[in-house]
């Protein structure tokens, strides 16, 4: 049996699809057999960053009612076979998801893969609380401003309330991933640390990843940037799909990123 993981953040823009991607390929470079899922019905998001957009047939939504078997539905990546992807549905609207038909497609799917990755909506409405329904672990991705962090603690509660797991007496799992990072901006007080952040949250840190263009320029060619050696966004998730996996990988401070030698005596200068 495979672990279902759902990547949340409350709210919508901090990055939560760019991971899914990410660390779904990235599991699946470390050989486990993965499906990211989109359930952010009505919006579809996933399919292009992953640049399987025209290869869409069916979706979830025809999955979940009968349309299509999960087999038709699934996506095969173009980069690596241990990667599968599920689509949503760009014609309804998240209010067709429900409790058991989303449990049927998620035990499916955990029978067949060892991550299942639910790439939730934003918000905290009901098709928030579907995606967290059935999860055993959640990825909860913020930006290092305030609204990011304030609506990631309404999400964990709700997580911590509401999930399957919770109601049976049991823990959901939690890790954070610190997105969009810019040394320069927390050296200067600019923008939250993450200890502040993880003070906060009380969340299990899985990795920080820095501001990158070329997460943008990776996103618009359907090639996530976890391919990109050379991207430091990438390498940070390539260490975070690792840490996934079980692997010990130390935790780079990405926030001194420009505390080096070099920059040190170019500081001395200024
Ligand atoms: N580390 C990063 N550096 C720069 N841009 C990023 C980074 N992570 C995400 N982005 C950009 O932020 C925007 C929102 O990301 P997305 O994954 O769609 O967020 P969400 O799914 O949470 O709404 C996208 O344009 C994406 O390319
Ligand atoms: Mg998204």
């Amino acid at each position: 049996m495979g672990i279902v993981i759902a990547v949340i953040s409350g709210k919508g823009g901090v990055g939560k699809t760019t991971a899914t991607a990410n660390l779904g390929l990235g599991v699946a470079l470390n050989d486990k057999k993965c499906v990211v899922v989109d359930f952010d019905i009505g919006q579809r998001n996933l399919d292009m960053i992953l640049g399987l957009e025209n290869r869409v047939v069916y979706d979830i939504v025809q999955v979940m009612e009968g349309d299509a078997s999960v087999k038709q539905a699934l996506i095969k990546s173009k980069v690596n076979e241990n990667l599968f992807f599920l689509a949503a549905s760009q014609s309804k609207d998240k209010t067709v998801l429900e409790s058991d038909k989303v449990h049927k497609l998620v035990t499916e799917l955990k029978e067949d893969f060892d991550f299942v990755i639910l790439d939730a909506p934003a918000g905290i409405e009901s098709g928030y609380e579907h995606t967290i329904e059935f999860a055993d672990a959640a990825i909860i991705v913020v930006n290092p401003e305030v609204s990011s962090i304030r609506d990631a603690d309404r999400a964990i509660g709700i997580l911590d309330s509401k999930s399957y797991k919770v109601k049976n007496g049991e823990e959901v799992a939690k890790y954070l991933i610190i997105n969009r990072i810019d040394a320069d901006m927390v050296q200067k007080g600019e923008m939250l640390k993450s200890e502040d952040i993880l003070e906060i949250l009380s969340v299990k840190l899985l990795g920080k990843v820095p501001e990158d263009k070329g997460v943008i320029d990776a996103s618009n060619q359907g090639k996530p940037v976890i391919l990109d050696k050379k991207s430091l966004a990438g390498q940070a998730y390539l260490r975070i799909a690792s840490r996934l996996c079980g692997k010990k990988v130390d935790m780079k401070d990405i926030e001194v990123a420009n505390s080096g030698f070099f920059s040190k005596l170019s500081g001395m200068f200024k």
